[in-house]
C-alpha cells in the first residue's frame, strides 16, 4: 500500500497574530511544521510527503528539509487561496496519482503520533475514507443570524474532527474533481468526500492532537513540549 501525505501549509494564520505564518513559528526551538514532518519521517505507514505552501516559502522549506534531514519530502506545490485549493494542487502531482492511499494532515498539528497515522492509513484503505473525531466537551448549539439558539444537538452524536484524514486515492481525487466542477467549498477534506456521496468512517481522535490556532494554544504547546522533555 503506497501512502502519501499532503501537508497543507499555505495559510497566513491571521488568528495567531505572529509576523510569519504560524506553521513556521518555532516551538521549543523547532518550527511547528518541522515537528509535524518529523512524525511522518518516523512512521513506517507513509512513504512520501507533499507540502502545499506559498512560493515565497519554498526556499525556506528546502533549507529546513536539509537542516533537519527530512527525507520523505518529494514535492513542494504552490498553495491556493483556500485550503481546498492547496490540496487540489497537491492531488494533481504524479506522486499522488501513483499512490493507493492519500492522507491529509494540517502543518499546525505537531502532536500527532506515528501509530495513529498508521491506524488512519489502514482504516482509509479498509473503509475508503477515515477521519479522527472527538466528542465535544462543550454543548454545541446552532445559532440564527440574529443571535438566538435554533437548535441544541445531542452531544454524544457530535464529533470535533481532526486530521490526519485518510482516503483511497481514487475516492479523494474523484471527490475533489466533482467539488471543483460544481463549486463546492468544504472546511475539511472529508466534507468534500461527503459531498461526492462517499461514506466516511470516524475513529476516536487524540485529545493532544490540537490544531494550533490561537496564542493560547501555542502557550499550551510550549508547556507540553517542556513536559515531554522531562519525560512526561
Ligand atoms: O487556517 P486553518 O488553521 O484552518 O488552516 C489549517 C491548515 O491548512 C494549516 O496547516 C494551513 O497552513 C493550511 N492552509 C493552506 N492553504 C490555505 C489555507 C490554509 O494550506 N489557503
Amino acid at each position: 500500500m503506497r501512502t502519501t501525505v499532503i501537508i497543507p501549509a499555505a495559510g497566513s494564520g491571521t488568528r495567531f497574530g505572529a509576523d510569519i505564518p504560524k506553521q513556521f513559528v518555532a516551538l521549543g526551538g523547532i518550527p511547528i511544521i518541522v515537528r509535524t514532518l518529523q512524525v511522518f519521517e518516523e512512521t513506517g505507514a507513509v512513504e512520501s510527503v507533499i507540502i502545499a505552501a506559498s512560493q515565497d516559502f519554498h526556499e525556506y522549506l528546502r533549507a529546513l528539509q536539509s537542516q533537519y534531514g527530512l527525507k520523505k519530502i518529494v514535492a513542494l506545490v504552490e498553495g491556493g487561496k483556500e485550503r481546498q485549493n492547496s490540496i487540489m494542487n497537491a492531488l494533481q502531482t504524479s506522486i499522488c496519482e501513483a499512490s493507493d492511499v492519500i492522507l491529509v494532515h494540517d502543518a499546525v498539528r505537531p502532536f500527532i503520533t506515528p501509530n495513529f497515522i498508521t491506524s488512519i492509513a489502514e482504516a482509509a484503505w479498509q473503509h475508503g475514507a477515515a477521519i479522527p473525531g472527538l466528542v465535544p466537551k462543550e454543548t454545541i448549539k446552532e445559532c440564527s443570524n440574529d443571535g438566538y439558539v435554533r437548535a441544541t444537538h445531542e452531544r454524544s452524536r457530535l464529533r470535533a474532527i481532526q486530521t490526519p484524514q485518510g482516503f483511497r486515492r481514487e475516492i479523494i481525487t474523484a471527490a475533489y474533481q466533482k467539488a471543483q466542477n460544481e463549486g463546492f467549498l468544504g472546511t475539511d477534506d472529508a466534507s468534500v468526500v461527503e459531498f461526492a456521496g462517499f461514506p466516511v468512517h470516524i475513529l476516536p481522535g487524540i485529545e493532544e492532537n490540537i490544531k494550533i490556532t490561537t496564542p493560547l494554544d501555542f502557550e499550551w504547546c510550549q508547556w507540553r513540549i517542556a513536559e515531554k522533555a522531562k519525560g512526561g
